[in-house]
């Protein structure tokens, strides 16, 4: 698994001094960290121990030019996978609620689409201020994730709500929302425009609406089985990928897979063929749809409400099954079907035979037809055939990103070309 990256802003509050017990623990953890530090905050710690302990540059100064040359204050959030402001002081969580940017710290947090988490800790009086609890509000509101303050014993000598989370709460709550799958509202108030920079060298899909689907879906049996399949995702994700990168507006329907978002993707996660059914439809109008999930062909009849036990006869329950619904044959002839439906077949036999034939019964325009008799579900390389209108093409075993890319290439040679 990739090293997960936290991007940790100390602002100037008596308990800066625990955001290096946190670095420690991260780092226990195998938890990159880079510290950000406000102007403030240097008055209570040094940035030479956040320093020794992140064993990275820590940053503080928007205009230092170094540091911009060598980062950028855009990069610092892109490099991480979540930012935790802690200790957040009264100001910084009235400057973040308001979208202010006066400094590195708050022109950071305004200008990401990562997760934020922040651990309050002041004043109990601050704490309870009608405008902190205002700030708190909004703050959530917004999509930011916030610590409840604990109780107890202030520096000041008074007691009560406004105790910074201990370092190991903190590390608790960073991993539970590192942990893959775990959902974070979404910052900005837009977030289907695609935000990589497209390649406009070639035919380009700038201004098209690409629709993919990717990974497996899993059918309920009961409340822990499901019946599901070996598909990875990794295909679909690829495509997706190249159709942001050739400048569309991607959205992707995923079923469940440890894979990540894709940069400028929006990404609908589903379970079962009939959500994914729902989600495509909803999705639509789109230019182009590309059906790469290995959908279920059949769920379970009936899911039951409590887990399936064995009775002891030695004679396992019946199973009956219902058909799911064809994703791909339903777009085909959607009143607003895509100009281009593009399928994919998985087959072990017969693979363009098979893939000519479900062209034609499922009204789509090409099919990408792959021998799945090997390694392919969940491996890196793909050889595909794709059957169209005007015959078949035979692709060399490649990549699963260089088969995006290609077949990404070849939309947009069709769809200029229309
Ligand atoms: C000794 C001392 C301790 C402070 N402790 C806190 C604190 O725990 N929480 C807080 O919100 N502000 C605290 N402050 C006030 C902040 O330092 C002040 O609001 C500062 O402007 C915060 O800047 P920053 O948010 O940019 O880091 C304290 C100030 C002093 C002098």
């Amino acid at each position: 698994m990739t090293q997960r990256r936290i991007l940790l802003i100390v602002s100037g509050g008596i308990a800066a001094y625990k955001a290096l017990e946190l670095v420690r623990l991260l780092k226990g953890k195998n938890i990159a960290v880079r510290a950000v530090l406000t102007d403030s905050a240097t008055r209570f710690v040094t940035p030479l121990s956040f320093g020794v302990l992140t064993e990275d540059h820590v940053y503080g100064d928007m205009f230092d030019l170094k540091e911009e040359r060598e980062i950028g204050h855009i990069q610092l959030s892109r490099e991480a996978d979540l930012i935790v402001v802690a200790p957040a002081t009264a100001n910084i969580l009235a400057r973040m609620a308001g979208g202010l940017a006066d400094d590195l710290a708050t022109t950071v947090l305004l200008a990401t689409d990562k997760p934020v988490l922040v651990a309050p800790a002041m004043n109990v009086r601050m704490w309870h201020h009608k405008a902190t609890q205002r700030n708190i509000a909004q703050l959530r509101d917004d999509g930011i994730h916030v610590m409840e303050p604990g109780v107890g014993a202030m520096a000041c000598n008074e007691w009560g709500k406004g105790r910074l989370p201990e370092p190991a709460e903190i590390l608790a709550e960073i991993e539970r929302l590192l942990a893959d799958g775990a959902a974070s509202p979404p910052l900005l108030t837009d977030t289907t425009r695609t935000i990589v920079a497209p390649d406009l060298s070639g035919p380009t899909l700038y201004g098209r609406h690409v629709l993919v689907t990717a990974g497996p879906t899993h059918e309920p049996i009961d409340p822990v089985r499901y019946i599901a399949n070996r598909s990875s995702g990794k295909q679909g994700y690829a495509i997706a990928a190249a159709a942001a990168r050739a400048g569309a507006r991607v959205t992707l329907v995923s079923g469940p897979v440890a894979l990540p978002t894709p940069p400028g993707v929006t990404r609908i996660d589903v379970e079962t063929a009939r959500e994914m059914l729902a989600a495509v439809e909803a999705a639509l109008p789109a230019d182009v749809a590309i059906m790469v999930a290995a959908v279920a062909d059949w769920r379970a009849a009936d899911e039951a409400p409590q887990k399936l036990k064995k009775d002891g006869s030695g004679r396992p329950a019946p199973l009956p099954l219902a058909e799911n619904p064809d994703i791909l044959a339903t777009l085909g002839q959607s009143e607003q079907r895509p100009a281009l439906v593009i399928g994919f077949a998985a087959e072990t036999q017969n693979i363009v035979e098979h893939a000519k034939a479900k062209r034609m019964r499922k009204h789509a325009d090409w099919i990408v037809a792959n021998d799945v008799s090997g390694e392919v579900m969940g491996g890196a390389t793909n050889s595909v055939h794709i059957v169209t209108a005007n015959g078949v093409e035979d692709w060399p075993d490649m990549p699963k990103t260089a088969v995006a890319a290609r077949l990404v290439q070849k939309i947009a040679d069709e769809l200029a070309g229309r």
